[in-house]
């Protein structure tokens, strides 16, 4: 097994049990769980079960955050009692991520008595350590952030200084409680310089330590002027800011004050996943408070990028606001896709498209082209081809062969690289091996070329198959954190059949062979009519498919088109061909007109080589038949995402 496996760079350590806690926010309950939510609790997903397959035990906390204003407003629009309210809403999150297949191992509620005791524990400590004391505020909230602004934040407008929120702002004036947050300023900037990775991506931590540095003021921490809270333990008649509820939820979960040894065990969390809408109150004062109460501070708190729809912040009034049934959906009615592969594919989607801890755009072109490429096409088919090819040539059992070291040293480093990049947080990195694995694997299979040993070498068909399917079983582990669902049925077809915890011992290159069983399709595209049987040797032809498969052939869409300044016969076409654009000179002025050829989808032979016709550059061609009256162009028989592959 490569080193990285065995020497993972952070996680909590008990003896000789590994544990590991990640935590999500907990999500407020007024309203319902969009792609943004999403992106959070998957990604920590993905974390939590590569942990548990390296053997730890995973404490994985999501849940719901339930007080304050913007929960009481809600309920109060509903003529719902508060608590009737939080229960509906909170049963709606649960049981999304449950539909989700997320495996969480504890959702906590802020109005759980567990959370409430935690709350006036910690608020009893500090008033009477002095950290938390007596005054009046006057200033400024933006309730749908729960959060309080001075004026200079506000300006004249009076919005929410918060660049994704930009709303209203009421004015405040009340008397309660602050905690002492300008006493924690050096230590949290030494913490910083003693932890360079509290706070990741690195230019967040710049961040918030030119924040911290710039002097930070006491915080406000209770409300008097509504009553859906945690009273003060202190001072009955007002409630718990909900920010300080909030954040202490993460102690709760792991047991602070109910379980000591829990709390030993998962506490410090090793990971507070977020987004950068709520980095200071997880990178300033959560870790202040923490220090106030003598308690250890989390290793690492990550956040994350925001997500934007078709380059709109999500609003449902815009029709920017996307769910994960809306694009559950959207797999079903384009390709047939069930309800768990889709969650596959939207996970994979969010975990390849974005540099993890940038902000995305999320586009249903995109996200489409997605599914049929990186998951349809070269995963999908790697696992169905081979799996042929061993029942058609071997009768279904594995043949037992020499390992190929290539192959070997390929499958072990794509591994140490995605364990490495999981373990570090680079989600998209993890993703990116395991990408590379399966297309290194495709074009394995094409060197190898099975369909040409057999009847002629049985041997060296015995020595492919037996290494494509090794291959296979990399592929299959690390896909299971990423997606779970396929992941699962690629391990029963390679019966896979060790515990979670031992699932690594499936990275072990020239095992014994296991039997194999053939699955129907992973990712179905009913838009095609039959799957193309890749592996067969056309004898008929005089080429082999080999030879045929060089050809780069995709469906390209016109995006601009003219004629050639310098040539009578040709027209000049942009073409955008799913990867980019390109432009490719074709003789087909005679029979077309620049203005017809926008919009259309033609088929384009992409790795020609470019040359210069008349002085314009062609980087392709494209398809047509030789009519009559001239050229007739080639064209899907009905519209097909940009970049399908032309078989
Ligand atoms: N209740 C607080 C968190 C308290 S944690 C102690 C809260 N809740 S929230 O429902 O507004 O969730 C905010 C989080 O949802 C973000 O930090 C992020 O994890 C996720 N996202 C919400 N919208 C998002 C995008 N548009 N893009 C990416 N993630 C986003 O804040």
């Amino acid at each position: 097994m490569s080193a990285a496996l065995s020497t993972s760079t952070w996680g909590a350590y008990d003896g000789r049990v590994k544990r590991f806690t990640i935590t999500t926010p907990i999500y407020y309950v007024n309203g319902l769980p969009h792609l943004g939510h999403t992106y959070t609790t998957v990604a920590a997903d993905a974390f939590a079960r590569a942990k548990r397959m390296q053997g730890y035990e995973v404490l994985f906390a999501t849940g719901t955050d339930e007080h304050g204003l913007k929960s009481e407003k809600a309920a109060r629009q509903r003529g719902l009692s508060p608590q009737a309210y939080v229960d509906e809403m909170s049963a709606k999150w649960r049981s999304h991520w449950e539909e989700l297949g997320i495996s969480f191992t504890d959702f906590i509620r802020t109005t759980e008595p567990r959370h409430k005791q935690t709350v006036q524990a910690i608020l009893s400590k500090l008033r009477a350590s002095g950290d938390v004391y007596p005054g009046t505020y006057d200033g400024w909230y933006c309730t749908p952030c729960e959060s309080f602004y001075s004026e200079d934040d506000v300006g004249e407008e009076r919005l929410c200084p918060n660049d994704w929120c930009r709303r209203p702002t009421d004015w405040v004036e009340e008397r309660g409680y602050y905690f002492k947050l300008s006493a924690y300023q050096e230590h949290l900037l030494e913490h910083l310089d003693a932890h360079p990775d509290f706070v990741l991506p690195d230019f967040r931590c710049n961040e918030v330590r030119r924040f911290i540095e710039r002097g930070l003021k006491d915080v406000y921490i209770s409300r008097a002027s509504f009553k859906w809270g945690v009273p003060l333990p202190f001072d009955r008649e007002l409630v718990t800011y909900v920010w300080f509820d909030a954040l202490l939820n993460y102690v709760t979960v792991t047991g602070y004050g109910q379980d000591e040894e829990r709390f030993g065990a998962f506490w410090p969390a090793d990971v507070h996943l977020i987004a950068k809408d709520i980095l200071r109150f997880h990178a300033v004062i959560w870790p202040a408070m923490l220090q106030a109460a003598g308690l250890p501070l989390p290793r690492r708190v990550f956040a994350h990028g925001f997500w934007n729809v078709q380059d709109e912040k999500m609003s449902k009034s815009k029709g920017s606001f996307v769910t994960t049934a809306d694009m559950a959906d959207d797999l079903k009615r384009t390709f047939g896709a069930d309800f768990p592969t889709a969650v596959d594919a939207i996970r994979y989607f969010l975990f390849r498209e974005v540099t993890f801890g940038l902000d995305g755009n999320f586009r249903w072109q995109a996200f489409r082209n997605r599914y049929e490429r990186d998951l349809a096409n070269d995963l999908g088919n790697l696992f169905s081809r081979v799996l042929s090819m061993i029942s058609r040539y071997r009768q279904g059992e594995v043949p037992r062969a020499s390992v190929d070291p290539q192959v070997k040293e390929i499958c072990e480093q794509s591994a140490a690289r995605y364990f490495d990049a999981m373990d570090s947080l680079k989600l998209h990195e993890a993703v990116g091996a395991f990408e590379q694995l399966v297309q290194f694997l495709n074009r394995q299979v094409e060197l190898y070329a099975p369909w040409k040993l057999t009847g002629r070498d049985e041997e060296g068909l015995d020595r492919a198959l037996y290494n494509l399917v090794e291959g296979l079983r990399f592929v299959t582990v690390l896909s299971l954190p990423l997606l779970p669902h396929t992941g699962e049925k690629m391990r029963q077809a390679l019966s896979l059949d060790m515990p979670e915890p031992r699932l690594t011992e499936g990275l072990r290159f020239g095992a014994s062979p296991a039997p194999v069983r053939r699955v129907g399709a992973l990712f179905p595209r009913k838009t095609l009519k039959q799957e193309v049987a890749m592996e067969s040797s056309p004898q008929s032809l005089q080429i082999e498919i080999a030879d045929f498969q060089k050809l780069d052939l995709v469906v390209a869409e016109v995006v601009e088109a003219r004629l050639h300044p310098n040539a009578d016969k040709l027209l000049l076409l942009k073409l955008d061909t799913g990867a980019g654009q390109l432009q490719v000179v074709a003789g087909i002025r005679g029979s077309y007109t620049p203005e017809e050829m926008v919009g259309k989808q033609v088929v384009l032979l992409r790795n020609l080589k470019p040359v210069t016709l008349r002085g314009e550059v062609s980087e392709g061609m494209v398809l047509a038949a030789e009519g009559g009256d001239g050229p007739v162009l080639l064209v899907p028989e009905r519209p097909v995402s940009v970049g399908a592959k032309v078989r």
